[in-house]
């Protein structure tokens, strides 16, 4: 079965707090709101503003995408929609794609949210998938998420200077990866 075929169908993943389910026009609300968090905005360095119809046409392509696997992160006990974890930019030949995550709101964060739903993430990209390389990027003022990768296995693998400019200042980001035969921390 080719990676695309895996990817469309992309399964819901559990961990013991999570649930990781197809993201979708249902989660429409969520996401749109989590789009006006100022503090999330800066941490991903994202400056555009959408409009709730641009998130409707964005959430209506992603079920059955065969080049990407958009997961929302729900807390099991409740129900509660905490963010996004993205898998894109797929590079079929080279069994590599790009990683991405956000919590939706800054109560979310600080748990382990975000780290427990990258394990799953990863863990399902290497073993069902067949991925051999997630690469990510992470803004040099952003130490937490660069921890949260960490806590994951992703390695800093290098960084581009200068990348961002936020505020009147420069930003770096430093790039990570994760190959499918590196230890996992324990
Ligand atoms: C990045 C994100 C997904 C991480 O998920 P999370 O569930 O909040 O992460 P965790 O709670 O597992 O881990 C955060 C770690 O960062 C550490 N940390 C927090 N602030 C820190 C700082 N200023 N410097 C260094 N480490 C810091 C915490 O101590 C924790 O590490 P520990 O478990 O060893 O104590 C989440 O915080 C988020 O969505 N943030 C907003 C959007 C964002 O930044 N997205 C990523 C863009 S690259």
């Amino acid at each position: 079965m080719t990676i695309e075929r895996r990817l469309r169908d992309q399964p819901t993943l559990r961990t013991p707090r999570l649930r990781l389910e197809q993201l979708g026009p249902e989660h429409l609300d969520d996401v749109h709101a989590a789009l006006g968090d100022s503090e999330a905005m800066r941490l991903t360095g994202t400056r555009a503003s959408f409009t709730a119809e641009q998130v409707r046409a964005h959430l209506d392509r992603l079920p059955g995408a065969d080049d990407r696997a958009d997961f929302a992160i729900i807390r099991a006990a409740d129900g509660v929609f905490l963010g996004e974890v993205v898998l894109n930019e797929l590079e079929a030949d080279d069994l590599a794609m790009n990683y991405r995550v956000a919590l939706a709101a800054p109560e979310h964060r600080g748990q382990g949210y975000g780290t427990e739903a990258g394990r799953a993430v990863v863990e399902w990209a290497f073993a069902a998938v067949g991925l051999h390389r997630i690469s990510l990027e992470v803004y040099s003022f952003n130490p937490g998420a660069q921890r949260s990768y960490e806590k994951i296995g992703f390695r800093v693998e290098g960084r581009a200077r200068h990348a961002l400019r936020w505020d009147d200042a420069w930003v770096d980001a430093i790039l990570m990866g994760l190959l499918s035969d590196d230890p996992l921390p324990d």
